[in-house]
């Protein structure tokens, strides 16, 4: 169901009248959390990757306690993540006839876009996006993939490279922290697939009647989120209220999806989590969202349900999204679907 641009419709009317479509009032009734001096756990890769025992713990406390964590001094080179931003930034400025170029067809995902329009009385989300298909490069449609900025291709090429081999990285020393062995899971994940969504959010004058993204979990397993420009947006949902993050200027947000939750039967939780808009000022952000291979099955992991009953459906990738897609993007109500 085609639905316009955000951004065009935002930037044809000042952006001071709402349709309907978009407007929760009852979003502003959720309670934001006065976070204070507590944030989400910050995970240094490099001493994760020296072996650290005491920062592999406080991985595995981050992925317990908080299905959240800040990732530093990561591997993705500053040119990469700097290219990225300006790349993605000059995107969107683009007019809106070149934009329209790389527009999704109808009932598809891959493209210039919006998320999940299901139904013609949804409630929409004040945002536009841009989701590609990345790993592995066969799956790529270059169809979707801009030309301008000129260096877009090669920047999101070498950006997807770069973040898959952290994500391989970062399983294996989860898998261990799990009591696994070090392949468990990522042996699930060689030739995986991964996607990226661009997320550009316009200013809207009525910010606490909208909504940027509906909350929701990650259906995926690992997602890393990085924001773009200096504007906050991200809430995780944390004891009842709407906990905001504090990106670290180059960290990536990492976050544990429902199939994570389902492979560990559990024992790491996806978290609820969605992203508001400001009154003034555009935010942009880039996904990078992980899943195992198409022949991998989606279900409690063997080697962890030894004594425990499954608490969770075991499905075939293709079943797996097919029931994803068929579901309403509400919260959880997605893995409830899933649940033994
Ligand atoms: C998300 O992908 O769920 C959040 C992205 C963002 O922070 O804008
Ligand atoms: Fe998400």
């Amino acid at each position: 169901l085609p639905v316009p641009s955000v951004q065009a419709m935002v930037s044809a009317t000042g952006g001071a009248d709402v349709p309907p479509r978009y407007l929760r009032p009852e979003a502003a009734e959720d309670a934001v959390a006065d976070a204070g001096e507590d944030q989400v756990p910050i995970i240094d890769y490099r001493r994760l990757m020296m072996d650290h025992g005491d920062e592999a713990a406080r991985l595995h406390r981050a992925c317990q306690d908080w299905g959240f964590f800040q990732l530093i001094n990561h591997t993705v080179p500053d040119d990469v993540v700097d290219g990225l931003k300006a790349n993605i930034q000059e995107f969107f400025k683009l007019p809106a006839e070149r934009k329209k170029q790389f527009a999704q067809e109808r009932g598809k995902l891959e493209g210039y876009g919006q998320l999940f329009v299901r139904s013609e009385d949804q409630k929409l989300d004040w945002a536009d996006m841009l989701y590609l298909y990345t790993q592995p490069p066969k799956d790529r449609n270059m169809r979707f993939w801009p030309d301008q900025p000129a260096n877009f291709r090669t920047t999101l090429d070498k950006y997807s490279t770069a973040v898959k081999d952290i994500v391989d990285s970062l399983l294996a020393t989860m898998a261990k922290n799990l009591g696994l062995k070090p392949e468990v899971i990522a042996d699930r994940c060689v030739g995986g697939i991964q996607s990226v969504r661009m997320n550009y959010y316009p200013p809207c004058a009525q910010a606490d009647k909208v909504v940027g993204l509906s909350p929701h979990s990650d259906a995926n397993l690992l997602t890393l989120v990085l924001q773009v420009n200096q504007v906050q947006g991200l809430q995780i949902k944390r004891n009842g209220s709407w906990f905001p993050v504090k990106p670290l200027e180059g960290a990536f947000i990492v976050n544990i999806g429902d199939m994570f939750e389902i492979f560990t039967n559990g024992r790491y939780r996806s978290i609820e989590h969605r992203a508001v808009v400001d009154t003034k000022e555009e935010r942009l952000s880039v996904a990078a969202f992980h899943s195992p291979n198409n022949h991998a099955t989606i279900g409690p992991l063997k080697e962890i349900t030894v004594h425990e009953d499954e608490a969770y459906k075991t499905v075939d990738h293709e079943n797996f999204m097919k029931l994803f897609f068929s579901t309403k993007l509400e919260g959880k109500s997605f893995l409830d679907r899933l649940k033994v």
